[in-house]
C-alpha cells in the first residue's frame, strides 16, 4: 500500500518521480504528491485523487530540482484529501511514508505539548515533526533521522529530505518494502521494482532496520543504529516492457492473455519428464527432511488463499499428508500447533503482504520449516523464507490477480509432484503422466482464451445483475470463490462462491429469476453431483451460466449459457476453469465502466495488517 519514489542525480527529479509513481499507482491512488528541493527551497505539490490530478497541477505549477521524493497514497489514517496527501513537511523536514506508525497518537500528543502544530490527520506527519525536533537538538540531518526512527513503532518505508541539507536524501525501511536502484551518478528509491526499472536493472534490496544516505553522489548503507553495511546489488532481468500495457486496453486483459507464457516460464527448467518428477532445489529442504514432514500449513490472503485451497486438494490426494489452509491474518492469532515436522507454505504474489509475512515469522518462531511461493524476486517473504518457488509470471500490475494466481496453481502442482515423488506416494509412471499433462496446459489455455468474444457477449447479458452466485465442487470449489472475488473486486457486483453441495443449506434461498449462477461443471469425479446442484438452481428459476467440458451436450441443454473448455486431468481443471471466470469479470467491469486496473478501495500489495 502506498507507493514511494525518491531520486537524486543530475536530471530533473519530477518527471522521473512521476513516471515511477505511475508504475506504482496500483499500490494506492487516493492522492499523490511530490517534493523537490532546489537552492535550499522545497517545492511541494499534492493533490487528491489519481495521479492524473497531480500531473495537471504540475503542468500548471511546475517544480524544478535534481533531488526529490514522491508518493501515491492508500489511506490508512485520515481520509483521502489534499491535506492528508504526502509529502508532509514540518520545519525543515519533508517525508513520504508507506506503512503505519502504531504509536503515532502518543508521539503526536508529546509533539503537540512541545507546541507543534499538525496540518493533517495522518500518522506520517509525526515522523516529519519528530525528525525536525531532533534536528533542532543535533543540527545534523542523518543523526536526527536515526534518533527519530528509534522512537517509531510500526512499519515504514520512508524517503526524507531536509531543506537545511538540500543535497541529501535519506531512505529507511522497517516492515514495508523498499528497493534502491543504482544508476550512473544517480540513485533511485522505490517501493517496488517496476517504478525504477526503466532507469536501472542494478538494485539493492533493503532489509528491515536499514537506512541509506545519498549524499555527494554516493550511497551509504547502514543499520538504523549506525553500523555501516556493505550491500550487494542484484541484477533484475525483468524488462521494462513487461510492465507496460502492450496494446491492451487494460493491464488485467494483457495479464489474462499472458497466462500461457507465464505457465511456460514457471515450468521451464523444472521438469524431468523421463523420471516423472520435477527439480525444485530452491525448496532448500533435503529429501530426508521432506520425508519427515507430517503436516503442512498453507497460509496466504485473498486470491493466493484460493490457490492455497487448491493446493490442499492436490497435496492430500497425491501425497497423503494432512494439509491445513489458513488465512494469514487468522493464522498468527490462533496459536497454531506447529513444530519442526510441520512445513509451512506461504503464498504471495507480491511477497510483501503484511499478514502473510507475519504468519511466516510466527511459524518460524515456532520451529516450522517453510517455503514461499512468490512472484516478486527478493521480496520480503521470499527473503525471509528458507526456500522460494518463484512463479515467473512477470510483473502483475492489474490489482485483480490473474496470471499470478494461475502460476501459483502451477507451482503447487510442481510442489505436489516433487513431494509425492520424494516420499513415494507418486510412483514414476504417475509422475510422468502428471508432468506431461502439465506441459500440455499452456496449449489448452490458448484455446480457452479464444472464448473471449463469447464471454464478452455473456457479460452483456448479465452486467445488470445485482448479485451472482458461483458454485464448484472438490478441487474446483476454490475456483468458485476466486470467480466471485474477481467479479466483486472489479465490477463491484456482490458475488458469493460456494461449494455446490452446500447451496441447499442456505444460499438456495437467494435464488430467483434475477440471480445468475455460475456453475463449474467439468467432467470430473463430482460431475453428476454438480449437475444435480445445477438442476436445483434451474428448478427455482435461477439463470445458469455453466462452464463444462467440450462435448458435454447434457449441460448445454439445461443451462442458459454454456462455456465449453478442453479438459485435462482433474488436478489441472482449476487452471482451465479460471480463465473464463477472469474474462467474465473483466468484461462485466468494462461494460459497467469501472476502473478495472485500479478498482476503488483496493491496493495491489497490502503491506498493513
Ligand atoms: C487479488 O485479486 C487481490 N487483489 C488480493 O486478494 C490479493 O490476492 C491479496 O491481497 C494477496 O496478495 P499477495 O498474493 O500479494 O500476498
Amino acid at each position: 500500500m502506498c507507493g514511494i519514489v525518491g531520486y537524486t542525480g543530475k536530471q530533473e527529479a519530477t518527471p522521473i518521480i512521476l513516471e515511477g509513481l505511475r508504475k506504482l499507482e496500483y499500490r494506492g491512488y487516493d492522492s499523490a504528491g511530490v517534493c523537490v528541493i532546489n537552492a535550499g527551497h522545497a517545492s511541494i505539490r499534492r493533490s487528491e485523487g489519481k495521479l492524473a490530478n497531480l500531473d495537471k497541477l504540475l503542468s500548471e505549477n511546475p517544480t524544478s530540482g535534481e533531488i526529490g521524493i514522491g508518493h501515491t497514497r492508500w489511506a490508512t489514517h485520515g481520509r483521502p484529501s489534499e491535506r492528508n496527501a504526502h509529502p508532509h513537511q514540518a520545519g525543515s523536514i519533508i517525508v513520504v511514508h508507506n506503512g503505519i506508525i502504531e504509536n503515532y497518537l502518543e508521539l503526536k500528543k508529546r509533539l503537540k505539548d512541545l507546541g507543534r502544530d499538525f496540518k493533517s490527520d495522518t500518522d506520517t506527519e509525526v515522523i516529519s515533526h519528530i525528525i525536525d525536533e531532533k534536528l533542532k537538538e543535533t543540527c545534523r540531518f542523518e543523526e536526527a533521522v536515526r534518533l527519530a526512527l528509534q522512537e517509531l513503532r510500526g512499519a515504514y518505508a520512508l524517503c526524507i529530505l531536509c531543506e537545511s541539507e538540500p543535497g541529501t536524501l535519506i531512505a529507511a525501511k522497517k516492515g514495508s518494502p523498499m528497493v534502491v536502484g543504482l544508476g550512473e551518478n544517480e540513485y533511485f528509491v522505490a517501493s517496488d521494482i517496476p517504478a525504477i526499472l526503466a532507469h536501472t536493472r542494478e538494485m539493492v534490496f533493503m532489509e528491515d532496520g536499514e537506512m541509506v544516505v545519498f549524499r555527494d553522489g554516493k550511497a551509504a548503507f547502514s543499520s538504523i543504529a549506525g553500523k555501516p553495511l556493505d550491500k550487494t546489488p542484484r541484477h533484475i532481468d525483468w524488462s521494462p516492457l513487461m510492465a507496460e500495457k502492450g496494446g491492451y486496453r487494460h493491464f488485467m486483459l494483457k495479464e489474462i492473455f499472458e497466462q500461457p507464457r507465464a505457465i511456460r516460464d514457471t515450468i521451464a527448467g523444472r521438469l524431468a519428464e523421463e523420471e516423472g518428477t520435477v527439480h525444485l532445489e530452491e525448496l532448500k529442504i533435503p529429501d530426508a527432511d521432506l520425508a519427515g514432514i507430517d503436516r503442512i500449513f498453507i497460509v496466504a490472503c485473498g486470491t493466493s488463499w484460493h490457490a492455497a485451497l487448491v493446493g490442499k486438494f492436490l497435496i492430500e490426494e497425491h501425497c497423503r499428508i494432512p494439509v491445513e489452509v489458513d488465512i494469514a491474518s487468522e493464522f498468527r492469532y490462533r496459536k497454531p500447533i506447529v513444530n519442526d515436522k510441520t512445513l509451512m507454505v506461504l503464498i504471495s504474489q507480491s511477497g510483501e503482504t503484511a499478514d502473510t509475512l507475519a504468519a511466516l515469522r510466527e511459524g518460524k518462531a515456532r520451529g516450522a520449516k517453510n517455503v514461499a511461493i512468490c512472484n516478486v524476486v527478493d521480496s520480503s517473504i521470499a527473503r525471509e523464507s528458507n526456500g522460494v518457488i518463484y512463479t515467473h509470471a512477470g510483473p502483475e500490475i492489474g490489482v485483480a490477480s490473474t496470471k499470478a494466481f494461475i502460476t501459483q496453481l502451477v507451482a503447487l502442482y510442481l510442489f505436489t509432484i516433487k513431494l509425492g515423488r520424494t516420499i513415494g506416494t507418486i510412483e514414476r509412471e504417475k509422475g510422468k503422466a502428471m508432468v506431461s499433462a502439465l506441459i500440455h496446459v499452456p496449449v489448452l489455455l490458448e484455446r480457452v482464451l479464444e472464448l473471449n468474444p463469447q464471454l464478452e457477449k455473456i457479460a452483456r447479458s448479465y452486467m445488470h445483475a445485482r448479485d451472482f452466485l458461483y458454485l464448484g465442487r472438490g478441487i474446483n470449489y476454490p475456483i468458485a470463490l476466486e470467480g466471485a472475488l474477481k467479479l466483486k473486486e472489479i465490477s463491484y457486483i456482490h458475488a458469493e462462491g460456494y461449494p455446490a453441495g452446500e447451496m441447499k443449506h442456505g444460499p438456495i434461498a437467494l435464488i430467483d429469476e434475477n440471480m445468475p449462477v455460475v456453475v463449474l461443471a467439468p467432467k470430473t469425479e463430482s460431475y453428476e453431483k454438480v449437475v444435480s446442484n445445477m438442476e436445483e438452481v434451474i428448478a427455482r428459476g435461477g439463470l445458469v451460466i455453466a462452464i463444462c467440458s467440450e462435448g458435454d451436450a447434457e449441460i448445454s441443454a439445461k443451462a442458459q449459457d454454456t462455456i465449453k473448455i478442453p479438459m485435462e486431468s482433474e488436478g489441472l481443471t482449476p487452471i482451465l476453469l479460471s480463465i473464463p471466470l477472469q474474462l467474465l469479470a473483466y468484461h462485466i467491469a468494462v461494460l459497467k465502466g469501472t476502473d478495472v486496473d485500479q478498482p476503488r478501495n483496493l491496493a495491489k500489495s497490502v503491506t498493513v495488517e
